[in-house]
C-alpha cells in the first residue's frame, strides 16, 4: 500500500552504526567511509559522460595498471578518511605507501582498503566494488603500519560496498551479524535492507566462481574439486564476474564457492590480504561460511589468521559455505 512507501523510522547506516558502538569516533569514520563510498558511485555512474573510462598511466605496487577510477576513487577516499579527524594510518592498493596522517588530523584508527574492486570491469560498465577493514592504534603506538600488520582477529569491522544494478554496503562489526544497506538515492543516504546475512541453510545454488583460464596452473587437489563440481549429480554452474565484491557477494547470498587459490604461477595467490582477503573473510565467515587459503605454505589456513608480512602482501582464497569448501578439503585430504 502506498502509505509505506515513505518509511518515516528508515534505519539509516549512520543510525544503525550509532546504535550498535558507543564509540563516537567509530561513528565519524563510519560517516567517512560513507561519503567517499557515494562519492565513488556518482564517479562510476557518470563514468562515460564524465570521460572516466581508460588507464591513468602508472602501475601500482601489486603491479595493476592504474585506471583512471581507481585512482578517482582513492583520492576521494583518502580525502574523506584523512579529514574526518579519527584515522592515524591508511593503507590503499593504490599507495605504495602507507599514509601517515599528520599529528593536527591524526586520530585512533587504521583503516585499510580496495578503493576499487574489479578495475577490469570499469570500462564496460560491470560491477565494482570497494573493500574496507578497520583497526585501531595498539595502545602506546602514534600511528604506524605495524597497528595494521596483525591478523585479521584485530579488525574492528569491515565492509564491501557493491556498485551495480543497486548499490549496496554489507558491513559487520567483529563477532557480530552481517547487514546489508541499500543506497537509496533519492534521499543519499545507506538504508538498512538485509538483517542478519547468512549463507543458505542447506547450501544454497551450486554455483562455483574462478578464473579457469588460471586451471592448467592449480595445483591437483583444486583441479579435482573442480572437476568434481561439474561432473557431480548435480552439476555445479559456472559464474564469474571477475570483481570479488560481486563475486563474493553472489556467493553469500545464492550460496557456492569463490576460489583464487595459490598456484605455480602465484604461489601467494593474487588477492591482497590487508584490504581483500581479511575483511571479505571476516564477513563470510560471520555469515556462517569458511574462508580458507587452501593449501598455503604447506598447510591450509584460515585466512582470518594470517599475519600480513607487508602491507600489499597476497594471500591465496577459497571462500563460500560449508558444503563446498568441504568438497576441497576432502580433495585435499585424499591427496595426503
Ligand atoms: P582490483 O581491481 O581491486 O585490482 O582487484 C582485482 C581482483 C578482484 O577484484 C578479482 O576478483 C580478481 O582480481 C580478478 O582477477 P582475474 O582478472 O585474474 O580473474
Ligand atoms: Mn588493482
Ligand atoms: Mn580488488
Ligand atoms: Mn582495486
Amino acid at each position: 500500500d502506498t502509505q509505506n512507501q515513505f518509511d518515516a523510522d528508515a534505519l539509516t547506516l549512520n543510525r544503525f552504526v550509532m546504535a550498535n558502538t558507543h564509540d563516537h569516533d567509530l561513528v565519524i569514520l563510519m560517516n567517512a567511509i560513507a561519503t567517499s563510498c557515494k562519492l565513488i558511485t556518482s564517479a562510476v555512474q557518470r563514468a562515460g559522460v564524465a570521460k572516466l573510462y581508460g588507464l591513468a598511466g602508472e602501475v601500482n605496487s601489486t603491479g595493476d595498471d592504474q585506471k583512471k577510477l581507481d585512482v578517482l576513487s582513492n583520492d576521494m577516499m583518502i580525502n574523506a578518511l584523512v579529514n574526518s579527524g579519527v584515522c592515524a594510518v591508511l593503507v590503499s592498493e593504490e599507495n605504495e605507501e602507507p599514509i601517515i596522517v599528520p599529528p593536527g588530523r591524526s586520530g585512533k584508527f587504521c583503516v585499510a582498503f580496495d578503493p576499487l574492486d574489479g578495475s577490469s570491469n570499469i570500462d564496460c560498465n560491470v560491477s565494482v566494488g570497494t573493500i574496507f577493514s578497520v583497526y585501531e592504534r595498539r595502545p602506546g603506538s602514534n600511528g604506524t603500519v605495524e597497528d595494521l600488520l596483525r591478523n585479521g582477529g584485530s579488525c574492528l569491522c569491515a565492509g564491501y560496498v557493491a556498485y551495480s544494478s543497486a548499490v549496496e554496503m554489507v558491513f559487520t562489526f567483529k563477532g557480530g551479524d552481517v547487514h546489508g544497506f541499500c543506497l537509496d538515492s533519492t534521499i543519499g543516504e545507506f538504508v538498512h535492507t538485509r538483517n542478519k546475512m547468512v549463507f543458505p541453510e542447506d547450501g544454497g545454488k551450486r554455483i562455483y566462481s574462478a578464473n579457469e583460464g588460471n586451471s592448467i596452473h592449480w595445483d591437483q587437489p583444486i583441479k579435482d574439486a573442480v572437476e568434481l563440481f561439474k561432473s557431480g549429480e548435480k552439476a555445479y554452474a559456472a559464474r564469474y564476474v571477475g570483481s570479488m565484491v560481486a563475486d563474493i557477494h553472489r556467493t553469500i547470498l545464492y550460496g557456492g564457492i569463490y576460489l583464487y587459490p595459490a598456484d605455480n604461477k602465484s604461489p601467494k595467490g593474487k588477492l591482497r590480504l590487508l584490504y581483500e582477503g581479511i575483511p571479505m573473510a571476516m564477513i563470510i565467515e560471520q555469515a556462517g561460511g569458511i574462508a580458507s587459503t587452501g593449501m598455503f605454505e604447506g598447510k591450509i589456513q584460515s585466512v582470518i589468521d594470517l599475519v600480513p608480512d607487508a602491507i600489499h602482501a597476497k594471500c591465496p582464497i577459497i571462500m563460500g559455505g560449508k558444503r563446498d569448501v568441504q568438497v576441497v578439503y576432502d580433495q585435499y585430504k585424499k591427496a595426503g
